[in-house]
């Protein structure tokens, strides 16, 4: 069985508990998500994945403000889209150079205006300190689906419901041994904002984790990486670093790909050249994670062998960020036609 097919078979959960706390908050940092909200969040997507999404309409009377100043396929369009299958609205500024920000208006004006037009907002900027600046007029909360090099938390949920559907004993807080995973990033994450979310979300679900290897060359000290990745709290577990690629692909159970840098200046390829393809050493069971768009990082070669589960991380970000939505607007309570269960297979 494919990892793709393997998540058709997980069954849904009933313990939201934990989510009831998020109603209200801003997203701005993976930090701002403790493991067991992960798990639920994970859990929630799972159960609305399989019972039906739009089932419900528990956003009904919400409106969600996306105002993207960078270009965006998946982050934007599978936020509106699933706001629209939940019941809410959408109000959607797709070229952030339509607001008066090209008039000169601050973002934190930008910030106060938007408290009048919706319940919740997302969005995405080239500079990593925007989500502070909008924050200063801002009282609604705040979803950061991009800041610049430095972060885009709900990719990390993406990856990690995805890695959950297809381990899902990676969500036991206890999680044997022999089920954890070795991860391969291959690219620079304290220049790539998907790869540092992705390693910030694998310390905070640490029990699941056996190893980190980077790919990358550039030279990247522990140092470096316990000071940005983890603020400087001591690194979650052992992670190498290494500009050999084919040794780093041989020790994954879990490959992480992302080249695509945004900066204010625009998009920059990091790391490209690692290219991998259907040769690449992996082993059998190994699979391939992309926030996408790809560049020359992954060949097509790979899309139809068993290790591709980046189409499948793609088409869950519905699910996990409609749980996001549901949970940030307060509308657990209207899901209560959901089924029990425990995301397992
Ligand atoms: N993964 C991701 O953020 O894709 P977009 O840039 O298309 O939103």
């Amino acid at each position: 069985m494919s990892a793709s097919q393997a998540i058709h078979r997980v069954p849904p959960t009933a313990n939201f508990s934990a989510l009831e706390g998020l109603r209200g908050r801003s997203i701005v940092s993976t930090f701002d998500l403790d493991t067991q909200e992960i798990i639920e969040l994970c859990q929630l997507a799972a159960a609305l994945e399989a019972t039906g999404l739009h089932a419900g309409q528990p956003l009904d009377g919400a409106i969600v403000i996306a105002t993207f100043f960078e270009p965006s396929t998946r982050t934007r369009l599978s936020f509106e889209s699933v706001t629209h299958r939940l019941g809410g609205r959408v109000l959607s500024v797709a070229d952030g150079k339509n607001t008066s920000s090209s008039k000169g208006e601050t973002l934190a004006d930008f910030g106060e205006m938007l408290n009048a037009y919706g319940d919740l907002v997302v969005m995405r900027h080239p500079n990593p300190e925007s989500m502070q600046e909008v924050m200063l007029g801002l009282r609604l909360p705040l979803i950061n689906a991009g800041n610049g090099q430095f972060e885009h938390p709900t990719q990390a949920l993406v990856d990690w419901y995805a890695l959950l559907k297809w381990r899902p004993a990676l969500a036991m807080p206890d999680c044997d041994a022999s089920a954890r995973v070795h991860l391969t990033v291959v690219g620079d994450p304290l220049r790539l904002r998907a790869s540092r979310s992705f390693l910030r979300m694998a310390g905070t679900l640490s029990h699941a984790v056996s190893g980190v290897t980077i790919a990358s060359s550039s030279a990247l000290s522990l140092d470096e990486l316990r000071d940005d990745l983890f603020e400087g709290r001591p690194l979650p577990f052992e992670i190498d670093v290494t500009a050999d690629l084919d040794e780093a692909l041989a020790a994954a159970d879990v490959v992480y790909v992302n080249s695509v840098a945004w900066t204010a200046a625009g998009c920059r390829a990091i790391d490209a050249e690692l290219m991998i393809d259907d040769t690449a050493p992996l082993q059998p069971h190994a699979v391939v994670l992309h926030p996408l768009p790809r560049v020359r990082d992954i060949s097509r070669s790979l899309d139809d062998t068993p290790h591709n589960l980046y189409f499948a991380q793609a088409a869950g970000a519905c699910f996990i960020r409609s749980a996001l939505l549901i949970s940030l607007l307060g509308s657990l309570e209207r899901l209560d036609h959901l089924p029990t269960g425990q995301l397992q297979r």
